[in-house]
């Protein structure tokens, strides 16, 4: 298409970029995707395989096909329309802007190399008058939407041992610890019936969503049984009192153990008590609550739970900022007309519980906004099974977004 591109090294993949600029004078995207995925497994529940892409009434079916390379399709295949319009003699139109790409490959392992390149590339690369990102989902099929907030996340791995190796649990059952009992214990006190997060000063800085933000998230109107539909969940959860369904999914901070293990797991029985027992615990953060701060009170936190019985190590993995985005940029309204033009209804706001490690780095970084204009549905199975991108969605992408960059070189320059 006419890019000049460069590869930029990451820990363990590289960042794809491109340029292209029309005119200096012109104004500046960087869009951003990301070509890595999520493991496929269990492969046995895949109807198609996940890595041979299968095209099915208006869905395509493949792992990443809406997380995220369907969706980085439709910026391509966008730009691509424009690019030939602007070479096209006959059309004069020229391109009303620049565009930048950066796609990288490590999104799904917490982006642990954006901080670097933005570090190094943020005056000249990666420069840019805003960014644009669509690796988010529409709320329903048919209804457009911009999102306003991504959730961040800090991802910790805890491992309480209490003795040099498993012992008889008859020999020493009434005078060792287990392990696996002080763990459980250790979780049960990081959270209460609610879900509200009981480590003293997790919630310090967490700054209240607007009001107007918060109207626009209550438009959406969701409802526990739409949960239970899409999710497969059996119930909803009580919830933090006071917080609506849109409040708990997307502007308050969360706990989850993603993972628990230890002692004896094989068939049968066997009369131990474990020497250790280990959980990968996570929580997703809001505005302007920092994975640093969070993780230091998580640990002071469970070492003032645990029993002097055990020995605690701690492994800290992935984490993301907080994002939230300057709606009163005039792009947003921008967007919203491009979006409405081509699916007929009026966008909404929305927040996301998900997280971008990209956006809010990048966005700070080079003080711009950015929108996230998701295409993925919320039946795109994304890290499931059966990963599918809605086919009129992929198309009415292209539309709305040569659309969007059509309407700047009117008189909405931004
Ligand atoms: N595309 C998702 C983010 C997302 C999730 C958007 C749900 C909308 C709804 C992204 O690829 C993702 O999965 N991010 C990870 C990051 C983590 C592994 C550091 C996430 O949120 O778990
Ligand atoms: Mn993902």
């Amino acid at each position: 298409m006419g890019f000049n591109t460069k590869l930029l090294k990451g820990v363990r993949h590289d960042a794809v970029f491109a340029e292209l600029t029309a005119d200096k004078l012109l104004p500046t995207v960087l869009i951003y995707g990301h070509y890595d995925v999520q493991p496929p497994e269990p492969l046995e529940e895949w109807k198609t395989p996940p890595f041979k892409p299968t095209i099915k009434g208006n869905q395509i079916y493949a792992r990443g096909s809406s997380d995220n390379k369907g969706q980085i399709m439709i910026h391509l295949m966008a730009v691509k329309k424009l690019i030939e319009k602007s070479r096209n003699p006959k059309s004069n139109r020229k391109l009303p802007i620049n565009f930048k790409f950066i796609i990288e490959g490590e999104e799904e392992i917490g982006s642990p190399s954006v901080g670097n390149l933005v570090k190094r590339y943020s005056k000249n690369l990666l420069k840019c008058d805003y960014l644009l990102v669509s690796d988010t989902e529409m709320p329903s099929k048919g209804q457009p939407s911009i999102d306003i907030s991504l959730r961040g996340l800090l991802y910790a791995e805890v491992e309480v041992q209490s003795a040099r190796h498993d012992l008889h649990s008859g020999l020493y059952g009434g005078v060792a610890e287990n392990p696996a009992i002080v763990l459980s214990k250790m979780i049960s006190k990081l959270k209460d019936d609610t879900g509200h997060v009981l480590i003293p000063h997790f919630y310090d800085s967490v700054k209240p969503f607007s009001k107007e933000e918060l109207k626009d998230f209550s438009k959406l109107k969701i409802t526990p049984s739409q949960i239970i539909r899409e999710s497969g969940i059996y119930q909803t959860t009580k919830g933090e009192k006071g917080f609506s369904l849109e409040e708990r999914l997307w502007t308050r901070p969360t706990l989850d153990v993603n993972g628990i293990w230890g002692g004896y797991q094989g068939e049968g029985s066997k009369t131990i008590i474990p020497s250790k027992s280990c959980a990968k615990i996570s929580m997703r953060l809001v505005p302007d609550q920092n994975p640093n701060e969070v993780y230091k009170n998580f640990v002071n936190y469970m070492k003032k739970t645990a029993p002097n019985t055990v020995k605690l190590r701690f492994i800290r993995h992935a984490d993301c900022l907080p994002y939230k985005a300057p709606t009163q940029n005039k792009v947003f309204d921008l967007m919203k007309k491009s979006l409405k033009k081509v699916f007929g209804k009026n966008p909404v706001y929305k927040g996301v519980g998900g997280s971008i490690g990209f956006v809010p780095i990048t966005a700070k970084a080079l003080n711009v906004p950015c929108l996230l204009v998701g295409f993925a549905l919320p039946d795109g199975n994304i890290h499931a099974p059966n990963e599918r991108f809605s086919l009129s969605n992929y198309f009415k992408g292209i539309e709305a977004m040569s659309g969007f960059y059509s309407n700047l070189d009117k008189k909405n320059r931004i």
